[in-house]
């Protein structure tokens, strides 16, 4: 199937984008408060897996952000610069790039989970709340999405969103 039209309002467009961007915005924020409280008392930087995956996944998640935003804002300048015409190719991999960076944010909060802080802080229940809470809010998005575009859509370079 060949899919043309966008399922989303201009409007939506434009909330998913500000969203976004307040998310990278706050993500920075957070990686740096972390990094400089960390400093501050002489602790090492990126020791363990939550800390390693964390630096990259807060680099990807502003990387993709800031891309994002001049596919939307400008996609003429992105033409200009790549030196290609039509947007569709870079529509696919902000798709495709935003469904690995929003995994990889989850498996950096379960990673969280195993942090000695988080352990010394809850017990055994709150531990499996909290991990139960947030395997449902990645399947309930992951749901969301399948069953409102559906992963035709989401593969298709002639899917034309904005
Ligand atoms: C997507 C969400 C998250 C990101 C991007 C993230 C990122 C990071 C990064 C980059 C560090 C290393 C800082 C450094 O070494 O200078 C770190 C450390 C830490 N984070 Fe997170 N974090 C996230 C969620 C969480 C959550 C939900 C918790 C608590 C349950 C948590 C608890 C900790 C703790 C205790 C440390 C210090 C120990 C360590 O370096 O592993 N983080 N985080």
């Amino acid at each position: 199937m060949r899919v043309t039209s966008s399922p989303f309002s201009p409007n939506q467009i434009w909330n998913h984008f500000l969203c976004n961007a307040a998310a990278a915005v706050l993500v920075a924020g957070g990686f740096i408060a972390i990094y400089i409280n960390k400093a501050e008392r002489s602790k090492p930087h990126f020791t363990t897996w939550h800390g390693q995956v964390g630096l990259a996944i807060s680099i990807a998640i502003v990387a993709q952000s800031a891309a994002s935003s001049i596919l939307l804002l400008a996609p003429e300048r992105l033409h200009k610069i790549l030196g290609v015409k039509g947007t569709k190719q870079f529509k696919l991999i902000h798709r495709y790039s935003a469904l690995v960076v929003y995994l990889v944010t989850f498996v950096e909060i379960f990673l969280s989970f195993y942090t000695n802080w988080w352990n010394r802080l809850v017990g055994e229940e709150t531990w499996a709340l909290f991990s139960a809470l947030t395997a449902f809010t990645l399947l309930t998005v992951v749901v969301q999405v399948w069953c409102s575009v559906g992963w035709e859509a989401i593969s298709s370079p002639h899917w034309n969103v904005g």
